[in-house]
């Protein structure tokens, strides 16, 4: 996994904008940090060393305040900030996504399992929440802080940066390492997840069949099942989850506990001022603090970066490119036309010619299974024919407008659907700009006026 997915750059614009946010808010957040430091030093050794009363340390005790609420201010900007860029993004995703599942239509949506479509546009694109609020601010502080910090202390006392610049790589190192180690899991969990939540979709929605026949109790050992697996999987994840950060911890702790003793023994021996001393004890955990906050929200981010890779999978399935001849009015002629689906080792329909003239009312008759639906898909244009062709007016079919050719047919499909509204938007589904007068004709021409007027 990469930090941050070049795609997610190119797909949704939102991010390119937080990025430089916060970069931006990391180096302020930097600077109050360094100057945080340096206040404290100062009021301890003023206090301590000098022995001045807290009159004499007003400056500095009213700057650590303000720089106090600089932070608090930084912090709440950008939590502001991510959760905008998340809003944004998330939205953005899931237009094109739902843009993209249109555009593929329903013979591509047939392959897929409902369940998991519908988690990946709900719960799938909503873990990229963590994602923008908690692991990319923190990767740009981690960017930016350490390298502030280091630039405070190298001036100061070289040994000390000498230090933390030896044993700060040793945490991404290790991050690196245990995200290895971790990567098939998160990936493992997130298709169990998208398993699980397809499968209790799937059955709620046949419930009711699964019912009529006896089988209801049957899925619910498998549900039981699949959320067994689902737990210890979790509970796998999140055992090296602590692990991990227990490790990175110790690593941080270790580091900073080095810069410690070495600045102690000098203290000690008088070879360094106070004041410098305690600076780089304040700094130095803050150098180490944002890389481990990323190792953290790692994990957190992982889920919704799995998300997007799928999401990303869908936005790159190639679109049949569509024709652009006007259509031609005329006779529909279906020349052997062939229909495979996808992963079928038999032909839907083999072979089929028939032609049907204007004014003409032609029926297609047959057991369930023969072909009917397919056939008709291939005339809305939604699955392309193996071998065949269907020319309409003389033109084929590929190569004609399809919005254009859609808007001259009337279809009711096996399975009507009468979507939440009033009857005059539910007619008005192709063609929203329609006027009364053409609602109303369209109910007269169904046969529908005399029960919905
Ligand atoms: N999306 C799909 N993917 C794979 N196979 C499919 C798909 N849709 C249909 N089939 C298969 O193609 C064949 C024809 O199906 P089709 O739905 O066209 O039949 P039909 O004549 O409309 O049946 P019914 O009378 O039940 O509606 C069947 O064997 C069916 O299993
Ligand atoms: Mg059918």
């Amino acid at each position: 996994m990469k930090p941050v997915d070049p795609r997610l750059l190119r797909y949704a614009r939102a991010t390119r904008f937080f990025l430089v946010a916060v970069v931006a808010l990391g180096a302020v957040g930097a600077g109050l940090v360094i100057a945080q430091a340096m206040l404290l030093a100062e009021v301890v050794v003023g206090a301590f060393q000098y022995g001045r009363s807290p009159a004499e340390l007003t400056t500095p005790l009213l700057l650590l305040v303000a720089v106090s609420v600089g932070r608090a201010l930084v912090a709440w900007f950008t939590e502001r900030a991510a959760h905008r860029a998340s809003a944004a993004v998330k939205s953005e995703l899931r237009g094109r996504l739902l843009e993209r599942a249109a555009e593929l239509g329903p013979e591509w949506l047939g392959g897929q399992r409902t369940g998991s479509l519908v988690n990946l546009a709900t719960r799938g694109v909503d873990a990229l929440d963590d994602y923008f609020s908690r692991y990319l601010p923190q990767l740009g502080l981690a960017v930016v802080v350490p390298v502030a910090v280091l630039a405070r202390i190298v001036t100061e006392d070289w040994v000390s940066a000498a230090i933390i610049v030896g044993t700060l790589p040793l945490i991404p190192l290790f991050m690196m390492l245990i995200g290895w180690a971790t990567q098939a899991r998160t990936d493992r969990q997130w298709r169990l997840l998208s398993r699980l939540s397809g499968h209790f979709l799937d059955v709620v929605a046949g419930l009711p069949t699964l019912k009529v026949f006896g089988r209801a109790k049957a899925q619910a050992e498998s549900i039981r099942r699949i959320t067994g697996e689902y737990r210890q999987a979790t509970m796998r994840t999140l055992r090296i989850a602590f692990i991990s950060s227990f490790a990175l911890e110790l690593l941080a702790t270790l580091s900073v506990a080095l810069v410690a003793v070495t600045i102690g023994m000098r203290l000690v021996h008088g070879d360094m001022d106070l004041y410098i001393g305690l600076v780089i004890l304040v700094l130095a955990p803050e150098a180490y603090l944002p890389l481990r906050q990323v190792g953290a929200q790692y994990h957190a981010a992982a889920e919704g970066l799995a998300a997007a890779e799928e999401i990303f999978e869908v936005l790159e399935t190639p679109v049949p490119v569509p024709g652009t001849a006007t259509v031609p009015s005329g006779a529909v002629a279906f020349e052997s036309v062939t229909v495979r689906y996808p992963g079928r080792c038999v032909d839907a329909v083999s072979e089929v010619s028939f032609t049907v003239e204007p004014g003409e009312t032609v029926a297609l008759v047959g057991p369930s299974g023969v072909g009917k639906s397919t056939l008709l898909n291939v005339l809305l244009g939604f699955v392309r024919p193996a071998a065949g062709r269907v020319r309409v007016g003389g033109v084929d079919l590929a190569e004609l407008d399809l919005a254009q050719w859609r808007s001259r047919i009337a279809w009711v499909p096996q399975r009507p659907h009468l979507y939440a509204g009033t009857i005059a938007e539910n007619v008005r589904l192709a063609r929203p700009s329609a006027d009364e007068e053409a609602v109303r004709r369209a109910l007269r021409d169904a046969g529908a006026w005399e029960f919905v007027a």
